[in-house]
């Protein structure tokens, strides 16, 4: 038996959505990879959740240490959300040469250093796509296609709850206490949705593209945030008399002396690739000084749009054991850049 070992930790919605996307794609899959996938292990405290995908009871376990000492699990795939316990259980995983895969954004924005000297430490893969926009490519983008480039600027609209917000006050001319309701009533926005539409989300997620982008560490302490709880329907119709649209644009600049990471309500004009960005859709325009102007659109959340990026993580630590590559993006040293100081900004 010559599968690969995959640990799941939870079984939420970006759980079940990886089970059902290795079950429905196996074949292409295997074929493409040339080793079966077998999620050996799954760390979930509520047994209907198993039951319901068809999962044999005894996969299931409420100790970690059920992964972590198992040698025949080769990777860990964390999708607990939050800090703790998932920090401290992916740097035990890394440390002890399990590769891992997460879509964690809280924990990848303030503790990647530690996370990728774990890793090397462990001589093991760290892979993270998920936790940018969702099924887009944009971290595998940014660290291998587009790693020639300097890259100059990275503007994301990296939230899908503010972005569907926001088109519809555009779109019906209604006030955002109002569209926020009916969107958390169509599930489309969290019952507390304060990360969100304060920008926290957003500044956590351009956090790590930036760091990514201009190889420096960048954490949410060095992001400029402004949510978009003070928008009116008048503030659209004003823009769009002048022929822009309001977006709620995470941007990152490499000034040369410094480096400026901010979140904020902008002012885009009509004609800029991002304008039409719509709904709960999600896309990062990039800027580099070979390719020029680069945009990724997508699904920024979702059960298998993220699943899609947590699974194209697993397949490439695969190839990496198969090639013997594995731990070659551990040595990533971030640098230690000035970072603009928050609430100064540059003049462009
Ligand atoms: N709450 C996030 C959003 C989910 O609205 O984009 C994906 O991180």
């Amino acid at each position: 038996n010559n599968a690969i070992g995959v640990g799941l930790l939870g079984l939420g919605t970006v759980g079940s959505g990886v089970v059902k996307l290795l079950e429905e794609n196996a074949p292409r899959i295997f074929q493409l990879i040339g080793r079966r996938v077998e999620i050996k292990r799954i760390l979930e405290r509520n047994p209907e959740k198993a039951r319901l995908l068809g999962i044999p009871p005894e996969v299931l376990t409420n100790r970690f240490e059920d992964i972590l000492e198992d040698d025949d699990i080769q990777v860990v795939i964390e999708l607990l959300g939050g800090i703790e316990p998932a920090r401290t259980w992916m740097l035990d995983a890394l440390r002890r040469g399990k590769h891992v895969v997460t879509a964690n954004k809280d924990v990848v924005a303030d503790y990647g250093k530690e996370l990728f000297e774990a890793a090397a430490a462990g001589n093991a893969d760290f892979y993270f796509e998920a936790s940018v926009g969702g099924g887009i490519p944009i971290i595998h983008a940014l660290k291998e296609n587009l790693s020639a480039n300097k890259i100059e600027e990275v503007i994301g609209i990296v939230n899908g709850t503010t972005n569907y917000i926001l088109t519809r006050m555009a779109e019906e001319s209604v006030d955002f206490q109002s569209v926020l309701r009916s969107a958390q009533e169509a599930g489309y926005a969290e019952s507390d949705p304060t990360a969100d539409i304060e920008g926290h989300d957003a500044a956590r997620k351009i956090a790590i593209l930036a760091s990514i982008a201009f190889n420096t560490r960048v954490t949410t302490k060095d992001v400029f945030v402004e949510g978009i709880t003070k928008i009116a329907p008048e503030d659209i119709n004003y823009a769009r008399e002048l022929g822009y649209v309001i977006k709620l644009l995470a941007i990152a600049r490499d000034n040369n002396e410094d480096i400026e990471v901010r979140v904020h309500p902008a002012f885009l004009p009509q004609e800029h690739p991002l304008a039409s960005v719509n709904g709960v859709f999600n896309a990062i325009f990039v800027r580099g000084n070979a390719v020029g102007e680069t945009m990724f659109y997508g699904q920024g959340a979702g059960q298998m749009p993220t699943a899609s990026a947590v699974f194209g993580d697993v397949m490439e630590i695969v190839r990496n054991l198969e090639s013997g590559s594995t731990g070659r993006f551990a040595c990533t040293c971030f640098l230690d850049r000035k970072i603009c100081p928050i609430g100064q900004i540059h003049s462009k």
